[in-house]
């Protein structure tokens, strides 16, 4: 066979139905092991590793090029495909069963002595990792999470293509809104002094793209969002981003659940049962703490005011009489499990989240607890009974206000879920959480402002409060969780002006701002406007979750470290001074 019609094979692809055929693979040098008269290289590619042997039967000028290759070096090898002995098989490989027997070896390039070893065990740091980002990306598992996220995307694209949706672009130099997370702003040459923003979310885009009347829209669409970062945060993130004309919630999340399923279904071959289980934001909060709940596991939240008032512990009967609860978390036959230290350690949990202590009762025989002596006669076995504890459990309580009690136990309760290892990994719980308040009072600025985002429509029967009692208002929004993180989230639109200003009010717009901002949304909106809704999905996400990643960084190609920087290129940067000059714009120093 001459070079041109040899088969070139992924080294991963080698199995043994090529046996007796030459073939030709190119690749990275995992490892040269040179054994006196022998060389086995292991050479990788994104189809994985085959082992090629050098033997003493090749020229000497092959066996003088065998032994100078080091990890990394890329070449091309051909040579003839040969079943291993037995005693070699290696039956963790995928081509464990054979090997090549070299016939030419062409070293292609060389490599520089290595940061670290190219390898899934290895332990690197994020700062190497993100620094060398190219050597990162061609480790094993870096490599199947990429592959799984193009999979996801064209399950994405097809799915919807056949659902009707057309897949819109919309730009990415917009007009800076308040309201959300902090822009990045990109300043004007043209107009000096003035910036466009990097789009939060193609919200506004989206809902004009209905005015527009192209009725199913869907993007995989680059979202910017300059705040802090977490484990499933990204400055710079992906969305699959939905919206719908004549739709209902109830339309939204049936076609979306759809597409989830479609892509568990695929990708990790499960079948999720649509459609998918609906839990109030009011339930999630009061049964787990949370409006993201991981129910992969119990430990429920119980509320036990009653209970706990009938005692003389000053914190619940206090709480009580300023309108407080308490709420409890039984962890069963556990009252043996917590040293006084870890208890310790737990109240300090439930610290983080704003709550002032943690009380605790642990069933021995006898009894221990933080508070024993305030329960005379049966009000203790009475406390126990509405917590749902019985003998041998651990229980904790929070006393305070509503909001704060169970947040924080819902963290106690993701912690003791954690620490007690109730959470099976290869379960997927999915859940649509409905009726989000539609808005939340921010200390800070002392006002309400948008819960989901001020284009969200309250729901129909909660209008009348918008007045008299906004926080009890509640939105026709919807967030997709998945085993307790945050994988989707939208809501019905307002659709109609008048609403949409009282909206703008009611989040202290006055008429010239909410003009100023969102004038172009409220003048699309007075030529005819579809009533509307959506969701977006965090694609990085929902990636992270199916390759059971425990940051999104794993799952994206070039993300930012903790810092919001770019490592690899080094960014952001200092640019020439002409390129400020032509922007009109000057640098404070530091310590002006
Ligand atoms: P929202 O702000 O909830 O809604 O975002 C939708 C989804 O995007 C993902 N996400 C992120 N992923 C990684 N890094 C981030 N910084 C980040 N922020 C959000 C989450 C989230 O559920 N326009 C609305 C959607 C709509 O109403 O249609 C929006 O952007 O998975
Ligand atoms: P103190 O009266 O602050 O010394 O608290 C007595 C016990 O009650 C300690 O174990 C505290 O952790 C606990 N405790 C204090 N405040 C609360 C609260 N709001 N909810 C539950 N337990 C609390």
């Amino acid at each position: 066979m001459n070079s041109t019609t040899m088969r070139t094979c992924g080294c991963g692809d080698v199995t043994a139905a090529y046996a007796g055929k030459t073939i030709r693979v190119c690749g990275w040098t995992q490892r040269n092991r040179n054994l006196g008269s022998l060389n086995f290289i292991a050479l990788r590619d994104r189809s994985g590793i085959v082992q090629v042997v050098v033997t003493e039967n090749a020229s000497e000028e092959l066996k003088q090029t065998a032994s100078q290759i080091r990890n990394e070096y890329v070449l091309q090898v051909e040579g003839t495909v040969r079943m291993r002995e037995a005693r070699d098989i290696n039956p963790n490989m995928k081509t464990g069963q054979i090997e090549i027997e070299a016939e030419s070896i062409r070293v292609i390039s060389q490599s520089a002595q290595l940061p670290f070893h190219i390898d899934d065990k290895a332990k690197v740091s994020d700062e190497i990792r993100m620094t060398y980002r190219y050597l990162d990306l061609r480790r094993p598992f870096m490599q199947k999470n990429l592959i799984t996220r193009h999979q996801v995307a064209k399950i994405v694209r097809n799915f919807y293509d056949e659902e009707g949706f057309l897949e819109i672009e919309t730009p990415t130099l917009i007009k800076s809104t308040p309201e959300g997370a902090r822009d990045y702003l990109v300043p004007s040459r043209m107009f000096p002094g003035t910036f466009f923003a990097l789009p939060q979310s193609p919200q506004l885009f989206k809902q004009i793209l209905m005015v527009a009347g192209m009725d199913r829209y869907v993007q995989i669409a680059h979202c910017f969002r300059d705040e802090a970062l977490r484990a499933d945060r990204q400055p710079e993130f992906t969305q699959i981003d939905v919206e719908m004309s004549f739709a209902s919630a109830d339309d939204v999340m049936d076609v979306n659940e759809r597409m989830i399923a479609k892509v568990m279904k695929e990708v990790l071959g499960l079948d999720v049962a649509t459609p998918l289980p609906r839990m109030t934001w009011h339930d999630a909060m009061e049964r787990f703490g949370s409006d993201k709940p991981d129910t992969r596991f119990g430990l429920e939240i119980r509320d036990v005011t009653e209970a706990a008032g009938k005692g003389t512990f000053g914190v619940f009967n206090q709480t009580i009489e300023n309108g407080g609860v308490i709420k409890a978390i039984v962890v069963p036959d556990a009252a043996e499990r917590f040293p006084r230290k870890q208890i310790d350690a737990l109240g300090e949990v439930v610290k983080l989240y704003h709550a002032k202590g943690l009380a605790w009762a642990m069933l021995t025989d006898p009894v221990k607890c933080s508070f024993r002596k305030f329960f005379e006669g049966d009000t203790f076995a009475g406390l126990m009974d509405a917590a749902g504890a019985k003998s041998g459990d651990a229980v904790f309580f929070v006393a305070d206000k509503w909001q704060t009690a169970v947040t924080a136990l819902g963290q106690l309760r993701l912690e003791l879920g954690r620490i007690l290892g109730l959470i099976d990994p290869d379960r997927f719980d999915l859940l649509w959480v409905t009726e989000f308040p539609q808005f939340e009072f921010d200390e800070e600025q002392g006002r309400f402002v948008a819960m989901h985002h001020p284009f969200t429509m309250p729901m129909e029967e909660d209008i009348p409060m918008l007045e008299t009692d906004p926080g009890a208002v509640r939105a026709q929004a919807y967030d997709l969780v998945i085993n307790g993180v945050e994988a989707g989230g939208g809501s019905v639109r307002i659709h109609d002006s008048a609403l949409q200003s009282k909206m703008f009010e009611l989040l202290g717009f006055t008429p010239e701002r909410a003009r100023e901002q969102f004038g172009f949304l409220l003048d699309a909106f007075q030529y005819g406007t579809p009533p509307h809704a959506g969701c977006a999905f965090g694609l990085d996400r929902v990636v992270m979750l199916l390759t059971k990643s425990s940051t999104i960084r794993d799952v994206i190609a070039f993300p930012k470290a903790q810092n919001s920087s770019d490592l690899m290129c080094q960014a952001p940067a200092t640019v020439a001074p002409d390129q400020l000059e032509e922007l009109g714009i000057a640098i404070k120093e530091k310590n002006e």
